[in-house]
């Protein structure tokens, strides 16, 4: 970490809907803002723990994690890892430059283990916010990727948060779990984080070929319902996105030429102008 002081800016990855792109998002929206120069973490608090087998491997485990900090038996600092992707990973398709310091705090699958001392614990909401504070200085941007459920780890990090963003797919029940998300920060904007924004809501896997579908009409129904300035870039299907994960790799090392590479691209550009 240098030592620059930095005006950092929490933004959570949510939706409560499940495999909507909340993990492929949170990883190459923080890859791009690092290569764009910007000090970058990304948080991962679901116990499904994808981000962190995306960004360190599978197989890889943790003795520490988003858990311990949580508990109060670890410091953040003491967790931060470093995106260093392997070059016996790369196939034909190898990297054109390799991304360096994009820095990870790893989830476990053991974070359900956690969950129930956690919420025991006197304003655990609060608790993700204060493991923040010491960490804040050193970035410009600290990404959390949450679970796909409103429960403790989605509601920590919505209290840590200073803005929020919305991936959704264009499906059927998108709308449901785009408008149980908005409803949930309310609350949490109303109750416990003042500050907290909606930044925007995106579509992921989206498929501008399929017109007059399900699809047009999902992504038409939550323009119109939550308005078209809160509406960003959509990101295009794309096979690359799976292989890369696959990989253990960023889209952006991965695949930069890729159409999801060039949509994060364009949504990143916009989620700058709208940060709080
Ligand atoms: N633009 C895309 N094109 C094609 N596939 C994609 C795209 N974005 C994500 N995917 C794939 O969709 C699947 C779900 O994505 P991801 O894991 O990011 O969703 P999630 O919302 O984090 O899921 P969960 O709710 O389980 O945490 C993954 O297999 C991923 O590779
Ligand atoms: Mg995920």
């Amino acid at each position: 970490m240098d030592n620059q002081q930095r005006t950092c800016r929490v933004v959570a990855v949510t939706n409560n809907k499940g495999g909507v792109g909340k993990t492929s998002s949170t990883v190459a929206i923080g890859s791009i803002l690092q290569t764009m120069g910007y000090r970058v973490l990304l948080v991962d608090l679901d116990p499904q723990a994808n981000m962190t087998t995306h960004l360190a491997g599978s197989g890889v485990e943790f003795e520490q994690h988003i858990g311990d900090v949580l508990a109060g038996s670890a410091s953040i600092q003491d967790l931060v890892l470093t995106y260093a992707p392997q070059s016996e990973n790369a196939d034909e398709q190898a990297p054109e430059e390799v991304t360096p310091g994009l820095d990870f705090v790893p989830s476990s699958y053991q974070l359900n283990l956690y969950e129930k001392g956690i919420t025991k614990k006197a304003q655990y909401a609060s608790l993700l916010r204060q493991a923040l504070r010491p960490i804040r200085p050193y970035y410009d941007f600290i990404l959390l990727d949450t679970p796909p459920t409103l429960q403790t780890y989605t509601l920590v990090s919505l209290v840590a948060a200073d803005a929020y963003v919305i991936p959704a797919e264009p499906e059927k029940f998108s709308y449901d779990g785009v408008k149980a998300v908005i409803e949930a920060a309310a609350d949490v904007k109303d109750m416990l984080n003042p500050s907290l924004e909606l930044l925007g809501i995106f579509f992921t896997r989206y498929n501008p070929k399929l017109r007059n579908s399900t699809h047009d009409l999902v992504v038409s129904t939550i323009t119109s319902s939550f308005g078209e300035e809160v509406m960003l870039p959509n990101v295009r299907k794309d096979a690359a996105m799976p292989k890369a994960q696959v990989a253990a790799r960023t889209i952006m090392d991965f695949a930069p030429h890729s159409n999801s590479a060039i949509d994060y691209h364009a949504l990143t550009a916009e989620l700058l102008t709208r940060l709080p």
